[in-house]
């Protein structure tokens, strides 16, 4: 094309002064928008700056034909120019109108596929979980408790040395903490661990509440056992703990022994042996008579007819000194016991993992 289009110079100025002149012209002019045409159809931008350049009202080629060739056309060559103009424009408009349908119905159309619904496809199903083991053991443990009057409080899993150790009595460098010490966490400010134990939760539940209290604390703890048939590197404790001005070492006794019957049946029987824990004085384990024999020895007892449930004690005074509670005045006893072992315990399981391998097959059983 010549730097100046066509509509730019007049009729005059191409040399178009006879009527087939004219019309060589306006073919030539069609020619040009065909070729056009067929090229922009693809990308919407290219499009609307094409369609402009032939219908613009300024600068579009039908308005340049009217202004430089139809206004200044001399009096015999005015009609031809007119028609073809007419015919022109027509034609640029039927043609544009065409193609922006087919545009708009490929799009459509390409829409419509991307929204279609197959109703004939089978839904998605999706399978309802059961709840865990532990869970349901968990709540069992909890019920019961409630049922005597204690209340359910839980803490953070991630404790200080302070509420995990010292205000528990067991000072740096006690020989207790040797089987406990574990999990520190680097790059925090101060230090701090995953809690051993769910007795930190005894300080914090005193720290916060006055006397009388009566707590179960359930959660997971965490320690740097090698994972074997009964150890992994966390599991999950339940605590307990009542203080109150008048409890004494009968109460601690019958809320255990109340405890046992309800959670492994009427029968079964409680034993206290001697322990040591820092935090409590005197100490105990408590055995319940095994629930599978009924005390005459079997393999679940290791022939011995009693199964160790967990550790308790009356509350140490020196806790007390710890939280600001008058050790002259208050008593009261604590416990901790291993939810997993008794889950495994009552309901017949043999190793610790098959509880965390989230095999349905194997947790659906106790649906
Ligand atoms: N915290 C002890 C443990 O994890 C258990 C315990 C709790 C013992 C409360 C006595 C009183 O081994």
């Amino acid at each position: 094309m010549s730097e100046k289009s066509i509509p730019e110079q007049t009729l005059a100025e191409l040399g178009a002064t006879t009527p087939e002149r004219v019309v060589a012209r306006f073919a030539e002019v069609r020619e040009r928008f065909e070729n056009q045409a067929s090229g922009h159809a693809s990308d919407p931008e290219r499009w609307r700056v094409f369609v402009l350049s032939w219908t613009g009202r300024k600068s579009g080629v039908l308005s340049l034909i009217t202004d430089n060739w139809l206004k200044p056309a001399s009096p015999d060559l005015k009609r031809v120019v007119g028609q073809e103009l007419n015919k022109l424009k027509a034609h640029v408009e039927s043609v544009l109108a065409e193609r922006e349908a087919a545009m708009k119905a490929s799009a459509e159309q390409s829409a419509a596929a991307r929204d279609k619904i197959d109703l004939s496809l089978p839904g998605i199903e999706r399978e309802l979980g059961t709840r865990h083991l532990v869970r349901q053991t968990f709540e069992e443990l909890q019920r019961i408790f409630l049922s005597i009057g204690f209340s359910v409080v839980e803490g953070p899993e991630i404790e200080t040395p302070y509420y995990n150790f010292e205000a528990l009595n067991i000072p740096e460098h006690h020989p207790a903490r040797d089987n406990m010490d574990t999990f520190y966490i680097e790059g925090a400010r101060s230090p701090h661990l995953l809690r051993t134990h769910t007795s930190p939760m005894q300080i914090r539940a005193m720290e916060k509440q006055k006397p009388p209290v009566r707590i179960v604390v359930p959660g997971k703890v965490y320690r740097r056992d090698n994972p074997d048939s009964t150890h992994g590197y966390m599991f999950h404790q339940i605590e307990g703990l009542a203080v109150d001005t008048d409890i004494t070492f009968c109460d601690f006794k019958g809320t255990v022994e109340y405890f046992v019957r309800a959670f492994l049946g009427p029968k079964v029987k409680t034993r206290l042996r001697p322990s040591f824990f820092p935090f409590t004085e005197p100490s105990a384990e408590v055995d319940a008579s095994c629930h599978v024999c009924g005390g005459s020895g079997c393999r679940v007892c290791k022939h011995s007819g009693w199964i160790e449930l967990f550790g308790a004690g009356m509350v140490n005074p020196a806790v007390y000194g710890f939280v600001n509670y008058d050790p002259e005045r208050l008593s009261g006893f604590a416990f901790g016991m291993g939810v997993d072992r008794f889950a495994m315990m009552k309901y017949g399981v043999p190793e610790v993992p098959l509880l965390f391998q989230n095999d349905v097959r194997f947790l659906r059983q106790f649906s």
